[in-house]
């Protein structure tokens, strides 16, 4: 019997519609597949619109993530964040919402109530997430740090928090950060809760449970401080190669790139650690960038084209290393910033000003993308 046309094409119609049906269902884990809000179908009231090209379009034809740190009360509370979040940015992270003391507020509850309001704002917007983080000494809470518990109990905690956070994620995030902030300047571990409670085998066995929750994940160790040629990037790169050498999967290394204006990394050591790493098959992700500002005595101005320049060397560096994949500021606009609390200082370290106005660092970050 002959196949009427209609019916031939039927199938591959309905083969169509399967395959966009499991696309839809699965991770928007490559930053080609996203589709970007064009700024030409977005009116131009609409809060936070920038005229040209968006951040994410641009970064998209190149396969990479530009992405900020978020917080679920401002996504839900502040229109012009949540407009200019999903305009121009395909990814986020929990500057918050995914960290110890959160998640796991008591030694029997958690709260997943803030990360799964990220997720399900990413996927209204098409944007991936990195889960951040699972292993750090900071943002933990009292019933840890200040509970009595033997070195078998403190390793089941983690292995259970493990398995149990990045269990309820599984299959939705496009990375995780396992292990927060392990070494000191000078290369040496730190002495952090988690090494004298569990000794130096936290960070890998941190690494195989939540490979055993979710084989997919791409698991990243995160720091600050390594991002250049140095004392601590060898520390890291050696942590990197011994655990490939013990089979134990590490997919990448998250570099916070928290610095400030003549601040460190040189782009050219930048770019030479991003390539070692490479040659061991890990990605790179530029995780918490930001620029603080409050140390220079230049005019505004000044600091603000200072800062732009600096931005931009340092997303060049990332846009020429093919395994440099994902490129994130710790914060959307200068308005919400952690310097702000942290050095209790006026300061400027984002692409966005306390209105929500791109400054010149975004600009210069957008004309890199183009190529100008
Ligand atoms: C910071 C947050 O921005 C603050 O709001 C919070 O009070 C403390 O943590 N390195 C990291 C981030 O990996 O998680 C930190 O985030 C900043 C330094």
């Amino acid at each position: 019997m002959r196949s009427s046309p209609t019916r031939m094409l039927r199938i591959p119609f309905a083969l169509l519609l399967i395959a966009s049906l499991i696309s839809s269902c699965t991770r928007s884990f490559d930053p080609g597949q996203g589709v970007a809000i064009e700024a030409s179908t977005t009116p131009s009231q609409a809060p936070g619109f920038i005229p040209g090209p968006t951040l994410r379009a641009l970064a998209q034809e190149q396969g990479r993530w530009v992405g900020v740190a978020v917080a679920p009360q401002l996504i839900a509370n502040d229109p012009v964040y949540a407009g200019l979040l999903a305009r121009q940015f395909n990814m986020m992270t929990p500057e918050v919402a995914m960290k110890f003391e959160v998640l796991h507020p008591e030694r029997d509850r958690y709260d997943f109530s803030g990360g799964d309001a990220i997720l399900a704002f990413a996927r209204a917007h098409n944007m991936a997430v990195r889960g951040h983080t699972l292993v750090w000494d900071q943002q933990l809470p009292a019933w840890l740090t200040e509970g009595q518990f033997s070195r078998d109990q403190w390793r089941t905690i983690l292995q259970e928090h493990i398995q149990t956070v990045v269990g309820h994620y599984k299959g939705k995030l496009a990375a995780w950060d396992v292990v927060n902030e392990a070494f000191d300047d000078n290369g040496s571990l730190r002495n952090t809760v988690w090494l004298r409670n569990i000794g130096p085998e936290y960070i890998a066995l941190a690494f195989r449970w939540a490979h055993e929750a979710d084989p997919q994940a791409r698991l990243f160790y995160n720091d600050n401080g390594g991002e250049g040629l140095g004392r601590k990037s060898d520390a890291i790169y050696a942590l990197a190669q011994g655990l490939l050498q013990s089979g134990i999967p590490i997919s990448g290394i998250g570099m916070e790139m928290h610095t400030w204006l003549d601040g460190p990394p040189k782009p050219d050591d930048l770019a030479a650690n991003m390539q070692r790493l490479a040659r061991l098959g890990l990605e790179v992700h530029i995780t918490e960038m930001d620029i603080r500002t409050q140390y220079s005595t230049q005019p505004p101005a000044a600091k603000l084209a200072d800062q732009a320049s600096m931005y931009r060397g340092i997303f060049s560096a990332c846009l020429a290393a093919p395994n440099c994949k994902a490129f994130v500021t710790w914060g959307l606009t200068d308005r919400y910033s952690w310097i702000l609390a942290k050095t209790n200082q006026p300061d400027a370290p984002l692409l966005f000003d306390e209105q929500g106005l791109p400054k010149p660092a975004f600009f210069s970050i957008r004309d890199a993308l183009m190529g100008k």
